[in-house]
């Protein structure tokens, strides 16, 4: 079949605004109707593994940063994670008991089919993720999950992250609960969050004409930084890769706590910070990290909660008032104005966005 714009000027905002959609497939998946996990891993135990080693590239390596919050917090697992062109030149050792976690959207990315042969016969099970069920990354590995995004036809990757990660989310959980770390109340809390995600990325959506408005006066710069902390730092990762990709603007990720080591020397008037921090236990934190910047003459552009903004003080630039969500959805739900955001820049930009210059959608040669 073919896959149409259905309506939209591009792909990648049909894709974006499918993410409700596809985020509630992935839970109708894997959640059973009785409120439980219902996610098949035929001979993974949880309570064995001593370690998780996470191997993808680009997006997909992003997805599994935040993964690796996720499982080091509520499962209590280490994890190891590499991109795919790293680790594979690497030949690192394995340790016992490792679970390898494989993620990529179209299963054809060259490095990472090749780290996965690598790990083949070390490690006692391969699990991956992916949205192309017949690729050569699922067929190769023990377990192949679904991402359930549906055909991404957009070079800049959207659905298919928010998709990963809420796959992500539910193994977590399930991994969490068999380890002892979760009650079965406590897993029923985190469920329920879950079953909100479809509800507050339509409302993400909805503010799309805010992000369009600053987006057109991020546009003007020649610089951009993306700060965020703890499981939003790969947000802030990801933010700046979907503005140099489609936008060709130069962003640069950071974990706010870095920003005095060196990013700092960039913030002048002329390089917008954007920061994203829905309001946990850190934010106070993030607030004197927006200071500097704001002392420097900088300006920060804040997506937030509008409990956080309200405590942020003045100074700052502009706003982004998110919903409230719990904390376990929040990277999934702060990806959608980091993909508008993006994509309304390019738009300003004039450039393709679907087709951005010497990109690939799938990169299958090293
Ligand atoms: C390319 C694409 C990215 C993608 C990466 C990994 O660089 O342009 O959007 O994140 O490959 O692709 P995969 O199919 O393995 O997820």
């Amino acid at each position: 079949t073919r896959i149409e714009k259905a309506g939209y000027k591009h792909f990648m905002m049909k894709e974006i605004a499918e993410q409700p959609t596809v985020v509630g497939d992935v839970l109708e998946a894997y959640l059973d109707k009785n409120g439980g996990v219902a996610m098949d891993l035929p001979g993974v135990d949880f309570t064995t593994i001593r370690r998780i080693s996470i191997v993808a590239c680009g997006t997909a390596y992003y997805a599994g940063l935040v993964a690796k919050h996720w499982f080091e917090n509520y499962a209590r697992l280490p994890v190891d994670i590499d991109v795919a062109s790293e680790f594979r030149y690497r030949e690192p050792p394995i340790p016992e008991v490792t679970l390898a976690i494989y993620v990529s959207q179209s299963g054809e990315t060259a490095d990472t089919l090749a780290a996965l042969r690598y790990c083949a016969g070390k490690v006692d099970k391969i699990v991956s993720l992916v949205n192309v069920p017949e690729s050569s990354i699922a067929r190769e590995s023990d377990i192949a999950l679904p991402i359930h995004a549906g055909v991404e036809v957009s070079v800049a990757s959207t659905k298919a992250f928010t998709c990963m990660l809420t796959t992500f989310a539910v193994m977590v959980l399930k991994a969490a609960s068999e380890r002892g770390h979760l009650t079965e109340d406590e897993l029923a809390v985190k469920i329920a969050d879950l079953h909100k995600l479809p509800g507050l990325m339509s409302h993400a959506i909805s503010i799309e004409g805010e992000l369009d408005k600053a987006a057109r006066k991020v546009a003007l710069a020649h610089d951009v930084l993306f700060l965020g902390r703890g499981q939003m730092f790969p947000l802030a990762l990801e933010g700046a890769l979907k503005l140099k990709e489609i936008s060709y603007l130069h962003a640069e990720g950071y974990a706010s706590g870095e920003l005095k080591h060196g990013p700092i020397a960039l913030v002048d008037r002329d390089t917008p910070t954007v920061v994203l921090a829905p309001h946990d236990g850190l934010f106070d934190k993030t607030v004197s990290n927006m200071q500097e910047v704001m002392a420097r003459g900088g300006r920060v552009l804040l997506i937030s909660d509008a409990r956080a903004i309200a405590t942020a003080g003045g100074g700052v630039w502009r706003t982004i008032t998110m919903p409230d969500a719990p904390e376990m959805i929040q990277p999934i739900l702060y990806a959608v104005p980091a993909q508008l955001l993006a994509y309304h820049a390019a738009i300003a930009k004039g450039t393709d966005v679907d087709q951005p210059r010497n990109l690939a959608k799938s990169v299958t040669v090293e």
